[in-house]
């Protein structure tokens, strides 16, 4: 296996006479045997970026390596990569052996070489029985294993995956994610894979890189694109249902010390439409000091809001009261939607002994899990 490596890496179209930039520029380092996901909604860029790697389309600038070797101007068949798309794209005159084994003919390899390559793929896969099989006769996950079956027996340096579970049914999707996972341990692989499913890329990737519109918004490991998000395309993009975010301000708040006197410096934030203010923690105020008086973006996640039953006495601190939209009871857990302001905001919470729709409740919200971002730029004002 290899390393793969993008250093500045752009597609530039042409469309009608103007030029269109597909994909502004990525850096990314895929390690020998790493996985790493590309993400993002549909025209982000993704197959652009897996088809330069893959060489099928050319690279307008930047630089591609695959281990040590600048490969920007090697053929797509001199890269030694293999590359499943989500069509499957099998022959269908041919039966699955002679589907997997028809690139390897073309090499002229002998065919008891192909023929070991063939039933090792198809052991791999489990699809020994299907060898005689055309694709007319098999379901979309057979054909799906074919597809991948033809890119092990090439024994290639670099697997490339685009969309490869689209096509299939919400139950086997999950089922063949798991058995691209074990593919990858079992082959220690080194893999690129497309998807604009974020619940594939958190639970395939070793890293993920996550695209918007041509651009990198972040590439790190899935916990970290999770509870740390740079910005709030990727706070919004990871994690459903989605993260909270709620704009307003930043005002500072004259806290009493011990003895009585002012002057320890608060920070709350005030959302934009008055709908509530919150006093943030003494942990927030060093952090967030500089930025009183600017308008920012909280981000809260759902299972980070707790809800209290409605209360007879007087508003608790840190609360905020709202009257619930509408109750999802899910079985293992629940769906709680409400309006804040403008905004309808969610939370995430046990199923069991749940309020009834049009209930009164106070939401909190934990203090350790709050994000804020610039309201301008969407980056993340604070990063541990
Ligand atoms: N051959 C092409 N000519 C012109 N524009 C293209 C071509 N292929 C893709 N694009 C444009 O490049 C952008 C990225 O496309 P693509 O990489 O296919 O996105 P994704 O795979 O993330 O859905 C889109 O805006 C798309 O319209
Ligand atoms: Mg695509």
């Amino acid at each position: 296996m290899a390393s793969v490596t993008l250093k500045g890496v752009k597609k530039i179209y042409q469309q009608g006479g103007k030029d269109v930039t597909a994909v502004h520029g990525v850096d990314l380092e895929v390690k020998d045997g790493e996985l790493v996901v590309l993400v993002g909604p549909s025209g982000c860029g993704k197959s652009t970026t897996l088809r330069m790697v893959a060489g099928l389309e050319s690279i307008s600038a930047g630089e591609l390596f695959i281990d040590d070797r600048r490969v920007n101007d090697v053929p797509a068949n001199d890269r030694d990569v293999a590359m499943v798309f989500q069509s499957y794209a099998l022959y269908p005159h041919m039966t699955a052996y002679d589907n997997m084994a028809f690139a390897l003919k073309l090499r002229g390899m002998s065919k008891a070489d192909i023929d070991t390559r063939v039933k090792e793929a198809a052991g791999i896969l489990g699809i020994g029985d299907l060898l005689a099989r055309r694709p007319k006769d098999m379901s979309g996950g057979q054909r799906q294993r074919v597809a991948v079956g033809r890119a092990i027996v090439r024994h290639p340096r670099v697997f490339l995956f685009d969309e490869p579970l689209s096509n299939l049914d919400a139950k086997l999707r999950v089922q063949t994610r798991r058995e691209i996972a074990r593919l990858h341990q079992q082959l220690s692989a080194t893999m690129l894979y497309v998807t604009h499913d974020q619940v594939e890329a958190m639970t395939l990737g070793d890293r993920i890189v996550v695209l918007e519109g041509g651009h990198v918004k972040q590439i790190d490991t899935p916990m970290n694109l999770y509870e740390r998000p740079r910005n709030t395309f990727v706070a919004a993009f990871i994690g459903s249902p989605s993260m909270n975010l709620l704009a307003g301000s930043l005002a500072a708040t004259a806290v009493r010390d011990a003895s009585g006197a002012k002057g320890l410096s608060g920070v709350e934030f005030r959302a934009a439409d008055g709908a509530f203010t919150m006093a943030l923690g003494a942990q927030w105020g060093s952090r967030l000091a500089s930025r009183v008086g600017r308008a920012v973006i909280l981000g809260i996640r759902p299972e980070d809001i707790l809800i209290l039953p409605e209360s007879s006495t007087s508003e608790r601190v840190g609360t905020v009261r709202v009257r619930l939209d509408v109750v999802e009871p899910l079985g293992s857990e629940a769906f709680l939607s409400a309006r804040v302001g403008a905004k309808e905001i969610t939370a995430r919470v046990p199923p069991r002994g749940l309020p009834a729709a049009g209930s009164e409740v106070e939401l909190v919200f934990n203090a350790e899990r709050l994000h804020f971002f610039d309201a301008e730029s969407g980056e993340t004002l604070w990063v541990e």
